[in-house]
């Protein structure tokens, strides 16, 4: 017969060293997980809207087309127009440094206000800032004329797998060059996982 005594004075060292991995373990992939998981992203985005009175335009360089519109035109805050876009993100406001790119983003926006000039976006972010990779997808509906627009992030993948967070934009450039509307917006990003 063993006594009690005797046993937990010979497993109390490998219980010790148990905890002391399972600690060592734990604060590792916390250590991971912060690192891999990003909680603010901060970035500018590029777009040029394609001049629909103005089609032969070799210097045009467009992200953004018109591919939808209602039957009948012109609609109240052209209502039922669907641009379709693949917009180049930059941390800086310039496309001149390649080395300032992080990924572009891809979707569409349609005017869906008829008493107000109301943006519905579905867009899918492919970003890659070589610390952070992966995608996450922004959709939801705001007022175009708001300075500071707000719209969920609903989800990703890569480093962004499983966030949910609210991205805030506003537009912070706008010209038009080669018959064309520019614009930079500015996106900050706050995601949890
Ligand atoms: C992200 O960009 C870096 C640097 O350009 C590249 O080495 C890496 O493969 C990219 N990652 C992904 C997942 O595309
Ligand atoms: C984003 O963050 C910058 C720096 O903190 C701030 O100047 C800007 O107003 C914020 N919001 C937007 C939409 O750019
Ligand atoms: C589109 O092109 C026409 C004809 O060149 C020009 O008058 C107009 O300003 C352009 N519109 C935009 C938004 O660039």
């Amino acid at each position: 017969m063993v006594k009690r005594g005797t046993i937990s004075r010979d497993l109390t060292p490998l219980l010790l060293a148990v905890l002391g991995l399972l600690i060592v373990v734990s604060m590792g992939s916390t250590i991971a997980e912060a690192r891999k998981k990003p909680k603010k992203l901060s970035f500018f985005m590029f777009i040029a809207v394609q001049n629909n009175s103005h089609l032969d335009n070799p210097k045009g360089q467009f992200t953004s087309v018109l591919s939808g519109e209602a039957p009948v035109t012109p609609q109240p805050f052209a209502f039922g127009n669907l641009h379709t876009f693949d917009n180049p993100l930059s941390k800086t406001m310039s496309l001149a440094n390649p080395a300032d790119r992080v990924g572009h983003v891809q979707g569409w926006y349609g005017n869906c206000g008829q008493s107000t000039l109301t943006l519905c976006l579905a867009q899918t972010f492919a970003y890659n800032d070589t610390v952070y990779s992966g995608t996450f997808s922004l959709l939801g509906s705001g007022m175009a004329m708001d300075p500071v627009k707000y719209a969920p992030v609903v989800g990703g993948t890569g480093d962004f797998a499983f966030c949910r967070g609210v991205a805030e934009q506003s537009r912070v450039f706008n010209a038009i060059v080669n018959s064309e509307e520019n614009s930079w917006f500015r996106y900050n990003i706050t995601l949890k996982y």
